[in-house]
């Protein structure tokens, strides 16, 4: 049956029913539906529209519905139109004439628009929840790696030594500011559209104040055009899982690169690996390069409602009903993301030994060796030449500058003397590194600190 068959003479054509239909994507929220529902007719009965007993007669239908569904005592109809005809049908079949009081004082306009901001918003917190599982999985790591020494690349060139608690502080830090981003659209998004009516609010003496309270609002909206119109905040959150799958999709790009037999930085875990079919020596990273893979998607379902929002009139078009069947593909999307790339990098394997011997071998510590000479008087300019002998001479011999003997450090420039091997050595190259946010132990372990202290209150 339909809400709104009274000015229609004839019957709706199947094709044109089922593309308008929304049931098959929009029964994902089915229970923020109810909810919404339980709290306007709340609302109603407290605001003298409706009585006592028709709100508890209702209330109690819909607990029934909402209980039913998840028991799998009842099935959502896929010939319904949407979630919001299909519940307040089941409500009329079940309890009569009370049930078509429900829709007083409401349209399908503000009724969408609450059930997309708070299944929306319940998901903003899973989200939160999970990158907050990954930053703790990503600390433990740090904690535990604080002198292990590796490369730090620029240009995927070896540069300057780091530790690998270092690296993945980086990566701290990216997963902190999407936490904070989406708490940012927690706080902008908490304000309730429920009373807007289609558009112009409605002749009722609704208290949108109790609604929205009864909602976990901070208080409801302050235009009834804007709250029908309004998908804001759905594109905000897509933005930031955008950024979350960047993040995500940069980090599994370094894993599955230490990952290489060129490398072997790491050993992802045979449990988040796959074989070859044909290859039967392989075992290849396909975790990280599905969440690699995977942010594509992510970024098309942003692009898709910045795209359908941008030539809207206000208020309602039918074109807003676009808003889910993408969004709901990018958050389960990312949150399986999140979870499996936490395992993944929980259960991978560090090779320190080789990270450790990578750094010495890349003349990571030249610009150690060229400060030695500014500390000896040399100006910057001139160091940074004599190093560039120093390492070409290296280079042309197969070793290291730590492999260098004094005569030879001599007969490029006399000012070395025998501390140069101290100077340069791996563990003074990060050591000295000690400003707050570089890779020196002592400054690690403060961030490291101040990062506990963050996880335990937020
Ligand atoms: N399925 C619709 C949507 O997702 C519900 C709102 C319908 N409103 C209307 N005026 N046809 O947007």
């Amino acid at each position: 049956m339909k809400l709104w068959g009274g000015r229609f003479t004839k019957e709706e054509n199947a094709l044109v029913h089922n593309f308008n239909a929304s049931i098959s994507f929009d029964q994902k929220f089915y229970k923020q539906d109810i909810r919404g529902s339980i709290a306007h007719v709340t609302m109603l009965a407290s605001s003298g529209i409706l009585t006592d007993e028709e709100k508890d007669k209702i209330v109690e239908g819909l607990t029934g519905i909402l209980n039913d569904v998840e028991s799998g005592n009842l099935e959502i109809d896929p010939t319904a139109e949407d979630i919001h005809s299909f519940v307040e049908q089941t409500l009329i079949e079940r309890i009569g004439d009370t049930g078509k009081k429900l829709h007083t004082g409401r349209s399908r306009n503000d009724q969408v628009a609450l059930d997309m901001k708070l299944y929306t918003r319940d998901e903003v917190k899973e989200t939160d929840e999970l990158l907050k599982a990954l930053l703790n999985e990503i600390l433990l790591i740090m904690k535990d790696n604080t002198a292990t020494f590796m490369p730090g690349f620029t240009h995927l060139q070896k540069a300057q030594p780091i530790t690998l608690a270092h690296h993945f502080g980086a990566y701290f830090e990216m997963f902190k500011r999407d936490r904070q981003r989406l708490s940012d659209i927690y706080k902008r998004m908490n304000y309730c559209p429920l009373g807007s009516g289609a558009l112009a609010g409605t002749t009722y003496p609704l208290d949108r104040e109790l609604t929205a309270k009864l909602l976990d609002f901070d208080g409801p909206t302050l235009n009834s055009m804007d709250s029908v119109a309004d998908r804001d905040y759905v594109i905000e959150f897509l933005s930031a899982l955008s950024t979350i799958m960047m993040h995500l999709s940069r980090f599994s790009e370094e894993i599955i690169i230490w990952n290489t037999n060129e490398y072997r930085f790491v050993e992802i875990d045979d449990s988040y690996s796959t074989g070859s079919s044909i290859m039967p020596q392989k075992k290849n990273p396909d975790i990280a390069e599905l969440v690699r893979g995977k942010t594509g998607r992510v970024y098309g379902a942003l692009m898709s409602i910045l795209t359908t929002m941008k030539g809207l009139p206000l208020a309602y078009n039918k074109d807003m009903q676009e808003d889910k069947e993408l969004t709901f593909d990018a958050i389960d999307t990312v949150k399986g993301c999140i979870s499996l790339f936490t395992g993944m990098i929980a259960t991978m394997k560090f090779n320190k030994d080789i990270m450790e011997n990578s750094a010495k071998n890349g003349f990571t510590n030249a610009t150690d060796a060229a400060d030695y000479l500014v500390n000896h008087g040399v100006p910057f300019r001139d160091a940074h030449g004599i190093v560039g002998q120093l390492v070409l001479f290296c280079i042309d011999k197969g070793i290291a500058l730590d492999d260098m003997s004094l005569d030879e450090f001599k007969a490029i420039s006399p000012v070395f003397e025998e501390d140069i091997y101290e100077a340069i050595s791996m563990k003074t190259c990060v050591e000295k590194r000690l400003t707050i946010g570089a890779p020196g132990i002592k400054a690690m372990e403060n961030v490291i600190k101040i990062n506990e202290k963050y996880l335990a209150e937020s």
